[in-house]
């Protein structure tokens, strides 16, 4: 069926698609007004949002995809506007019906019909896990680095690296709004390796988030630093640089945020006294190999147990950690241990995620410190995260 519509029409039309009980499985804004337009195509999709019924609009750029989530009023108004003012041609798919929508002239646009050809998918968000770089799509340094191959797909042998990559992404851009906004970002990713979360990182707050950044890379391994180097070089990724050092020695003043992930043993300790130094308001840490305490640990209560080494291991582990995390919130920063990936990636998978708030509560970290000796002399261990001197809580 071949029918026109004024603007209106095709807002009415819109509607009844953004309905409750609509029918709607997604529309496809395609065939851009101007070349100058950033995205080329963006697709909206019903999603199921903490229960409710929302709208999700994908923008293809170049390089990039982006993810918008929206209320139903939200999306028609996004869906009119993009007919508007950046596409000329919406594919939409029902459980009805297909339409192909023709807006050379959005007050003249023609609506064809014809039999539904997609069937309606159940309705759940992470159905398929919308990833930030999503697989299929190609991604400069994924492909530089292995894990995907040129078309963008990614190899399955990388795929649990590519889903870590991911879930580092989601953090990242969970505490993105605690990062300053009117600079230049400075950020320095201690023990990076073989930095393919550096790369990511980059990438993310470079290319995905549109940020000034520098971002140093920093590790003990001259081979890795050469390695790294080359490639951010012939990426182009200016403002990502490596450098050779130990954590313990690095003299700098100042950093955004503080990423350090598997540095071991006490090297996760000098991040974090640099980390709070510097007063960085952003510091993820992901620790591993906590021996440092194995051989302090003393209570006489707990010995019966601890005549069990992996028992006690466990414990040391959790220990460092919960002594770290108390450290951070007597020095005035909000902590979460979250999980950063899964266990069968690999066991050292506890994230210390924290934030420093514009306001910190000197009770609260005063409340902190105290909770940290306690815990600290119960066990009878002298922490490297001890060297946090004396606390600052205003920023
Ligand atoms: C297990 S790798 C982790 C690499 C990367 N951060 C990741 O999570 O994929 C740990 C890295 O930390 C580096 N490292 C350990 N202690 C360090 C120190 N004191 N100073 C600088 N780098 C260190 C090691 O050379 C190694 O490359």
């Amino acid at each position: 069926m071949n029918r026109s519509g004024a603007p209106d029409a095709l807002k009415q039309r819109f509607a009844e698609l953004f309905q409750e009980d609509g029918q709607l499985i997604r529309m496809i804004f395609s065939a851009r007004r101007r070349k100058s337009l950033e995205y080329s195509k963006v697709t909206i999709r019903p999603v199921q949002l903490s229960g409710r019924r929302m709208y999700q609009a994908e923008y293809t750029f170049d390089k990039k995809v982006t993810h918008e989530n929206l209320s139903a009023e939200a999306a028609l108004a996004k869906a009119v506007t993009l007919v508007r003012e950046d596409f000329k041609q919406v594919n939409v798919f029902t459980a009805s019906e297909d339409i192909q929508i023709l807006a050379s002239k959005p007050e003249k646009a023609r609506f064809t019909t014809r039999p539904a050809t997609r069937a309606m998918p159940a309705l759940a968000h992470n159905r398929t896990k919308q990833y930030i770089i999503p697989d299929g799509r190609p991604c400069d340094f994924l492909i530089r680095l292995g894990v995907m191959d040129q078309s963008g797909k990614v190899i399955q042998r990388h795929y649990s690296k590519f889903r870590q990559i991911n879930r580092y992404l989601e953090i990242v851009e969970d505490v993105f709004p605690a990062l300053p906004e009117d600079k230049r970002l400075k950020i320095i990713d201690f023990g990076c390796g073989k930095a393919y979360l550096t790369f990511a990182l980059y990438y993310y707050l470079k290319i995905v988030k549109n940020r000034d950044v520098d971002i140093i890379g920093l590790d003990l391994k001259k081979d890795v630093i050469a390695f790294c180097s080359k490639i951010a070089s012939d990426l182009h990724y200016d403002g990502l640089q490596f450098l050779m050092g130990d954590i313990a020695d690095y003299t700098e003043d100042h950093a955004d945020m503080v990423v350090t992930l598997h540095a071991c043993d006490t090297a996760t300790d000098y991040a974090l006294i640099n980390a709070v130094s510097w007063h960085a308001p952003v510091i993820l840490s992901v620790p591993c190999c906590q021996h440092e305490l194995f051989s302090q640990i003393r209570n006489d209560l707990h010995q019966p147990m601890l005549k069990y080494g992996i028992l006690k291991d466990r414990l040391t582990e959790y220990l460092t950690d919960g002594l770290r995390g108390l450290k951070l919130e007597a020095a005035g920063y909000d902590v979460a241990m979250i999980e950063f990936t899964s266990l069968e990636h690999t066991a050292r998978n506890i994230m210390i995620k924290a934030v420093l708030p514009r306001r910190p509560d000197p009770s609260k970290a005063a409340a902190a410190q105290r909770e940290y000796e306690a815990l600290r002399d119960f066990y009878q261990v002298k922490p490297s995260i001890e060297k946090l001197g004396a606390l600052e809580v205003t920023r």
